[in-house]
Parts: C-alpha cells; sequence; structure tokens
C-alpha cells in the first residue's frame, strides 16, 4: 500500500460523511503493519458538540476490530480545504494515545496537496497517562 493509495482511501471515505450542519466532508484512511485499512469519516449532529471527527472514527473503528497500537502504520486524512487539512487538537491528543508517536500522518486536500507530518510532530508536550500520577 503506497501512500497514494492510502490518501485515495481517506478520499473516497468522505463519501460516507455525514455533514449537514459544516457541509465540510472528511475522510481518514488508517492501514496496519498487516495491509489492513479502517476508514472514517465526520459524523455530525444536531447537537454539534456530539460531532465525531473522520480520523477519531478511523482510528476507533481499527480498535473496535482488534487493531492495537503496535498493529499501526500510517493515517491519512483529506478534506476539501486550501491547505491539506489540519486536524483539530482533540484529535491530535487521541492519535498520541492510541498511535506510535513515529506513525507517518499524511494530511491531504482535494487540490493533491500532502503534508506528511508525525503524531509526536503534531502534538508536542502533549498531555500523556504518565502525567496522571502524582
Ligand atoms: N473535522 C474532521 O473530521 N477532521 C478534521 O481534521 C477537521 C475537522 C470535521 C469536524 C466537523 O464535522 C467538520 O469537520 C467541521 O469542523
Amino acid at each position: 500500500m503506497t501512500k497514494e493509495n492510502l490518501i485515495e482511501m481517506a478520499k473516497d471515505a468522505m463519501d460516507y460523511s455525514y455533514s449537514p450542519y459544516s457541509k465540510f466532508k472528511v475522510g481518514a484512511a488508517l492501514l496496519t503493519k498487516d495491509g489492513d485499512v479502517y476508514l472514517g469519516a465526520n459524523i455530525e449532529n444536531a447537537a454539534y458538540g456530539a460531532t465525531m471527527c473522520a480520523e477519531r472514527n478511523a482510528i476507533y473503528n481499527a480498535y473496535c476490530h482488534g487493531i492495537q497500537f503496535e498493529d499501526i502504520e500510517a493515517i491519512a486524512i483529506v478534506a476539501d480545504c486550501p491547505r491539506p487539512v489540519s486536524p483539530c487538537g482533540i484529535c491530535r491528543q487521541v492519535m498520541s494515545e492510541l498511535l506510535p508517536p513515529d506513525t507517518p500522518v499524511y494530511l491531504a486536500n482535494l487540490d493533491g496537496e500532502v503534508k506528511e507530518t508525525s503524531v509526536e510532530e503534531l502534538l508536542p508536550y502533549g498531555f500523556v497517562s504518565e502525567d496522571l500520577n502524582q
């Protein structure tokens, strides 16, 4: 599975977006080391706070199918925006706990622009479980 293929799958996942409020479709595709792909799209709600982002849906989808931290290879996220889509803070926090720090994160838009980053680069000095120990 190439980076380009994974981005294409994330783009296709935009079709599953339920976004009647923002009308902003986002798709995500999480690749495992076994070569399996788990998709996600943003799902909104009239109670806006109940909205779930595409990348979190992809990650939770993978975990719900038994995928674990060490099984994860990469994630791609695509939306129609002027620059490669930038994940929100909550998604960065979730990625920092559920994906290995060096996991490649491919951010893309529909103009074909791609920004390649990593989980640790997206959230420096993040809050982690060890911080709960007093
Ligand atoms: N959204 C995502 O799904 N992922 C991102 O990386 C950015 C934002 C969604 C949440 C909401 O449904 C819509 O985009 C507008 O914020």
